[in-house]
């Protein structure tokens, strides 16, 4: 399709024939996907404004309107060809939460443009990233006064990290130095000396005024010392043939089609690569064999689909694939892996703690994940490798990555569509990082879980008894301790088969490597967590008596168990009760300021919200607390002696 053709549709929004998914093919020569990086005061806003504004082809509607629109008036379905981060974005959007990046549309004889406006201020690394993630090239505004910035830098990263190839470096405000080359010339070698390393295929210097177009649409006389070309005309000539379709073929099925029992068929868009019938396709988690009968659209069956069609596919045969797997051609397939090595760009309020569960999204699947272990930050300034315990927004580190189970991925740097991800915070569903998979990690691959003759219920049969986690939480001080010395006792004494982990205790042995940073925080729980899960396989019922005082970490616990063999007490003493009691001295010399994040003074509780049960402690004894608690095991029917054999 031709340039005008596409005005042509456009023009005709709200109800666009082209489907916004069409607009979108990576196919799309004549397509630029381009966006605009720098602070309020560079002059970005202006820049895109002028841009819109010499194409005299204005279309102000955001993409965001054709988007809906093209939804409402049925053309395009639900599958829309944004690339991986911005689908997830979506789905947050969904949620109500808004993502400040408007696409906008513009276009010259030569050349159809989107460029990405996403808001300025440092703390918006998100909606830059966002913008990035589907984008061919990047324009790096930079006052001229000011020069290159770490700002400037940390963009230039972000850019590189994401696989954008073209820079254009746009020294704004150029009539604001008198049109002086000695600071255009300064610019250029300090850029020149930062990307040398980024591995772009070009960075373009343009000295430009946008405010009053001076080398935006045409050359400017009043720079004549530069002898390059306009933005525009840049823009229009810069060959970046995507090669999305040359790449392995890969379908993230979105969803099974399965209108009547004659028909069953895999919905998607292909994320790169190109299929035609009769090929042979492998669903990439259990490898299962295919081959393709009919590539079905909604205007009819096509021979062949390429990288950004939406298409259902129907197999020979009845093999099996879910929302979230992965089709390839069976001789090119991806790694399918439960542990990988990723850049990340973190993006939350939200510190990442390693150990700490989020929800993983690539392509079509949502995965729980966590980060194992940081390997390093790199500081944007002189891209030098920092060695960091955890990342704080806007930072970029390069980090191990577990899911919980394996997933179908490839390598950032071979397939963009397929190497990228994001990690969701699960209780607040804020997108917290984007991430880039460098290589899958071959180490869990040869480790597999052996299989045993004598099982949990075997185990527990013998004890008679059902095994579980009782899992006390709750201020220092509040009584978890003792209350949960007095359970282990009573049920000990009723011929139970227990174990008690306390947090003072722990931390003497397994866990004497942790403090009490948020950080270590989440690995003691972690930790505990997979011990306590042992103790349920023994067959055992145990205690535990932790602070644990995140609500994810608590959660993850709770994950490791099935559903009836976790019960969560939360110990509910007010902190002045605690203050007072004091049993180790430890609020005395905390408020004196003499411990660094202690609980409920300079590091925060998360009341449980899920508790099973809530001992309201103030005017009760330890005694009847327990009391309570063995009254409620007992109705939960945890204490039933199992005389049986369960097997
Ligand atoms: S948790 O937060 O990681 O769950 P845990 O239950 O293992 O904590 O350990 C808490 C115990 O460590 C407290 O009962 C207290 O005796 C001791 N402690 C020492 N320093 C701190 C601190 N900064 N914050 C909380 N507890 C502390």
């Amino acid at each position: 399709m031709n340039a005008p053709a596409l005005q042509t549709q456009l023009a005709a929004a709200p109800a666009p024939e082209l489907s916004l998914a069409e607009m979108l093919k990576p196919r799309e020569k004549e397509l630029l996907r381009f966006l605009t990086c720098g602070s309020v005061d560079d002059g970005k806003s202006t820049l895109i404004g002028r841009l819109l504004y010499d194409s005299k082809l204005i279309f102000e509607d955001q993409l965001a309107t054709l988007e809906k629109d093209s939804k409402r008036h049925g053309t395009t379905g639900e599958d829309i060809d944004f690339a991986l981060l911005v689908d997830g974005l979506e789905a947050e959007r969904e949620q109500g939460i808004t993502i400040d990046v408007a696409y906008r549309f513009f276009s010259t004889a030569r050349r159809s443009f989107i460029v990405a406006d996403t808001p300025g201020h440092e703390q918006y690394t998100r909606n830059m990233a966002t913008g990035a993630s589907t984008a061919d090239l990047a324009v790096l505004m930079i006052d001229a006064r000011k020069g290159v910035l770490v700002q400037t830098k940390r963009h230039a990263t972000i850019c590189s990290l994401l696989g954008i190839r073209h820079i254009v470096v746009a020294v704004n405000k150029i009539d604001l130095t008198g049109f002086d080359k000695t600071v255009f010339d300064k610019i250029v070698q300090d850029i020149a000396a930062f990307t040398a390393n980024l591995g772009f295929a070009s960075v373009t210097p343009i000295p430009m005024s946008a405010r009053y177009g001076d080398n935006v649409s045409s050359r400017s006389a009043r720079i004549d010392w530069y002898d390059g070309p306009s933005l525009i005309e840049h823009l229009e000539g810069i060959d970046i043939a995507s090669n999305a379709v040359k790449k392995p073929f890969r379908f993230p099925v979105q969803w099974v089609n399965r209108p009547n029992l004659d028909f069953r068929g895999f919905s998607g868009t292909l994320a790169s690569g190109s299929i035609r019938s009769g090929d042979s396709v492998t669903v990439a988690a259990s490898g299962k064999t295919s081959v393709v009968t009919r590539i079905v659209t909604q205007d009819g069956d096509l021979d062949e689909a390429v990288a950004g069609d939406a298409v259902t596919l129907t197999l020979a045969d009845e093999i099996d694939a879910a929302r979230g797997d992965v089709l390839s051609l069976a001789t090119e397939r991806p790694e399918v892996a439960d542990q990988f090595a990723a850049h990340l760009i973190w993006m939350s309020e939200d510190a990442l703690l390693p150990g700490r569960s989020y929800m993983m999204r690539i392509g079509t699947k949502f995965v729980p994940a966590a980060v194992t272990s940081i390997k390093h930050k790199i500081d944007v300034n002189t891209q030098e490798h920092l060695a960091a315990k955890t990342l704080q927004l806007n930072e970029i580190g390069v980090v191990n990555v577990s899911t919980s189970v394996p997933v179908a991925l490839d390598a950032y740097a071979e397939i963009r569509e397929t190497g990228a991800f994001i990690l969701i915070d699960r209780s607040t569903n804020q997108t917290a990082a984007a991430g880039m998979v460098d290589f899958a990690l071959r180490r869990a691959t040869n480790i597999h879980r052996q299989s045993l003759i004598i099982d949990k219920l075997a185990r527990s049969a013998l004890k008679h008894q059902k095994s579980a986690i009782v899992w006390f939480t709750g201020l220092s001080g509040s009584g978890k301790s003792t209350i949960a010395n007095l359970v282990e006792a009573e049920l000990s004494h009723a011929g139970h088969h227990t174990m008690l982990l306390d947090g003072d205790n722990v931390r003497h042995g397994l866990n004497r490597d942790l403090g009490f940073s948020d950080a270590d925080r989440v690995e003691n729980i972690r930790r505990v967590g997979e011990v306590a899960k042992l103790f349920v396989e023994s067959g055992t019922i145990v205690l535990c008596s932790f602070i644990s005082p995140f609500e994810a970490e608590r959660a993850l616990v709770r994950s490791l168990v099935d559903p009836s063999e976790f019960v969560e007490i939360f110990v509910d003493t007010p902190i002045e009760d605690c203050i007072k009691r004091d049993p180790k001295g430890l609020y005395a010399k905390a408020l004196a300021g003499q411990i660094k994040h202690f609980t409920g003074v300079t590091s925060p509780y998360e009341r449980p919200e899920n508790a099973e049960i809530v001992l309201k402690t103030p005017g009760h004894s330890a005694a009847e607390l327990a009391q309570t608690v063995m009254k409620a095991l007992r109705e939960r029917g945890l204490l039933e002696h199992q005389d049986v054999w369960g097997l």
